[in-house]
């Protein structure tokens, strides 16, 4: 039975880790969030390079268990630390990064829009996926680090976040030329109803979900055994004090 560790700065990694599980149901699970650091979009590249060697370190030290397969799910310690910890570890790393190929293939104006973090929206790995997968489309670059706030209180405390989404993306105002809005930030897709209802129309949100969990199944697929039992998902927070005590849900403290 695979173990497949999902790691994000919040809770943003959830919404990459329900595809996982619906495409592999019977792996095992670590969720591992450093909300000591969030949000990690106002963090500089060092940081979360050395956030991330550390964490490399502690799963290499097998601190949670053998793990099979390690799921970056955010765009901006992916964008930012990929290479790096790839040198500390020979367990396969999958990254997410900005669906900045598919909405350049699916948008019809050729004119495409990524919302991300601060970090992700202006970094150099953006930067070249740009160069390389959308040389046919004007791209327009927004940021939110408001929306991964919102997207935590919604995940935890259940809020109803809709006026705050209309404010923050009325005052971003995405050039409505752009057929395809890139959610580039694993915090978003938890606020896709409220994002979708706000632009109605206008374009097409595209996140990366889908695809991450076909290439983790693609490299564990083999490795499935429908026989045994799944186990239940194991969390790790870094500030324990601020994961408010939910039901459901018992996330240990983690140093990093
Ligand atoms: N969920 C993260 C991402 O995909 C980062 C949010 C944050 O901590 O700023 O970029």
């Amino acid at each position: 039975m695979p173990h497949i560790l999902v790691f994000d700065s919040g809770i943003g990694g959830t919404s990459v880790l329900t595809h996982i599980q619906s495409a592999l149901p019977e792996a095992d699970y670590t969720y591992i969030m450093d909300n000591a650091l969030l949000p990690y979009g106002l963090q500089t590249e060092e940081t979360i390079q050395n956030r991330l060697a550390n964490l490399v370190n502690k799963i290499s030290s097998n601190f949670f268990g053998e793990v099979d397969l390690i799921v970056i799910a955010c765009n901006t310690a992916s964008t930012y630390a990929l290479a790096h910890i790839r040198q500390f570890t020979q367990i396969p790393i999958v990254g997410v990064v900005p669906a900045i190929k598919p909405a350049a293939q699916i948008s019809i104006r050729k004119h495409i829009a990524l919302l991300a973090t601060p970090a992700t929206s202006k970094n150099q790995y953006t930067q070249s996926l740009v160069s390389e997968f959308a040389q046919d489309c004007q791209v327009s670059f927004y940021h939110s680090t408001e929306l991964v706030r919102l997207a935590e209180r919604k995940f935890w405390l259940n809020e109803d976040v809709r006026e705050g989404v209309n404010k923050e993306l009325s005052s971003i105002k995405v050039d409505n030329q752009a057929d395809v809005l890139i959610l580039g930030c694993t915090h978003f897709p938890i606020l896709k109803y409220e994002i979708a209802e706000f632009y109605k129309t206008q374009c097409v949100l595209i996140d990366s979900g889908t695809a991450i969990a076909k290439r983790v199944k693609h490299l564990l697929g083999g490795s499935i055994d429908e026989a045994e039992i799944k186990k239940p998902l194991q969390f790790y927070a870094t500030a324990l004090n601020d994961v408010p005590a939910i039901a459901g849900y018992d996330v240990k403290s983690l140093y990093l």
